[in-house]
């Protein structure tokens, strides 16, 4: 039994599996291995720029043949960007964080496929009405940037808003059990990033992914404190998941403060630079604890599928 729902049949992709693009560790070669295993590799675009998605596009285009696509933070993209990655003919554009609407006609024309990623029901609507193709319902639980809904009540509840638009689960999503518990939500798929940043295609160093298979989800916490730190533009509104370390711990609660201390900022981008992972950002979801090897990404998607089919029948069974 394979898992066919509405989104494979839509994308033409085997298995009910996307690779979240994450932005700068989502590589060409990363979404080329999860597209040539059946499921969708999206890109991390992010707010990398041109000459960066120019790169990794051209090695995605020529690793698979497959459908894949690539994803980026609304709040921050530029047009140039946008459209120079339509020329490469993505099967998907993946919008997450801001608003949709200046984009989707650029998508549309294309003939790529638009998923929107949402946070609350709001944007759920508003991803709707902006004529997203896809819906991504992401939980607080998430790696990286999101809000405060929980994966378990807000995708089925994205579910019966979107009716007929396939909806994928995103957030504490990182083995073939939780792709099975998200079709049981009504979803039509699971779009993972954490458990793909341990992956051997993943743009992050050993200590990332060391301290990926060591961490615990009690390890994890949502804050602004590491966008200060890094200096980067993220609006207020979504905070990002990362593992807590010895700076974090020091800073959290003192946002405003840390934002104005020169002196400790600089000391922040002096210790990154070596490398020290007592101040290094890395950005990781509740679900690190199922988190226990890297292995190639093509070897997870497969695991994933199907364990998902196994746990499913496990429960038929019964
Ligand atoms: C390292 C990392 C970087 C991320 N960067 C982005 C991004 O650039 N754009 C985006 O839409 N989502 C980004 N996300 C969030 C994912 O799209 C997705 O919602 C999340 O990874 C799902 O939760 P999980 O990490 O528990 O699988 C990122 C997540 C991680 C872990």
């Amino acid at each position: 039994m394979a898992l066919r729902t509405a989104f494979t049949d839509l994308i033409s992709v085997e298995h009910p599996v996307v690779l979240a693009p994450m932005s700068g560790t989502a590589g060409g070669a990363l979404a080329a291995a999860v597209s040539n295993a059946g499921g969708l590799g999206l890109v991390g675009g992010g707010r990398q720029g041109l000459e960066w998605c120019r790169e990794q596009l051209g090695l995605v285009v020529a690793l698979t043949s497959r459908p894949w696509g690539i994803g980026f933070l609304t709040w921050g993209l530029e047009t140039p960007t946008l459209a120079a990655a339509l020329e490469q003919s993505p099967a998907a554009v993946m919008l997450s964080f801001g608003d949709p609407h200046p984009f989707a006609d650029l998508v549309h024309q294309s003939g790529a496929q638009l998923i929107i990623q949402v946070t609350d029901l709001e944007e759920a609507r508003q991803a709707l009405d902006t004529g997203a193709d896809v819906v991504v319902a992401q939980g607080t639980e998430a790696g990286g940037h999101g809000g405060v809904r929980s994966t378990f009540p807000f995708v089925p509840a994205v579910v019966d808003v979107a009716t007929h638009t396939p909806v994928l689960a995103a957030g504490g999503i990182a083995d073939g059990r939780g792709l099975a518990a998200a079709l049981a939500l009504g979803a039509a798929g699971a779009l993972i990033g954490t458990r793909f940043e341990a992956s051997q295609e993943a743009l992050v160093s050993p200590e990332t992914v060391k301290a990926i298979v060591d961490g615990t989800g009690e390890g994890t916490s949502r804050s602004r404190v590491f966008d200060i730190a890094n200096g980067s533009a993220w609006p207020a509104t979504w905070t990002g998941r990362a593992l807590r370390n010895p700076f974090f711990s020091q800073w959290l609660g003192k946002e405003d403060e840390l934002a104005h201390d020169d002196d400790v900022l600089a000391a922040y981008q002096e210790h990154v630079s070596q490398g020290d992972m007592s101040y290094e950002t890395v950005w990781a979801g509740e679900a690190i604890d199922l988190i226990d090897d890297d292995p190639p990404a093509g070897e997870l998607v497969t695991r994933i599928a199907n364990e998902a089919e196994q746990a499913l029948n496990r429960v038929l069974s019964r």
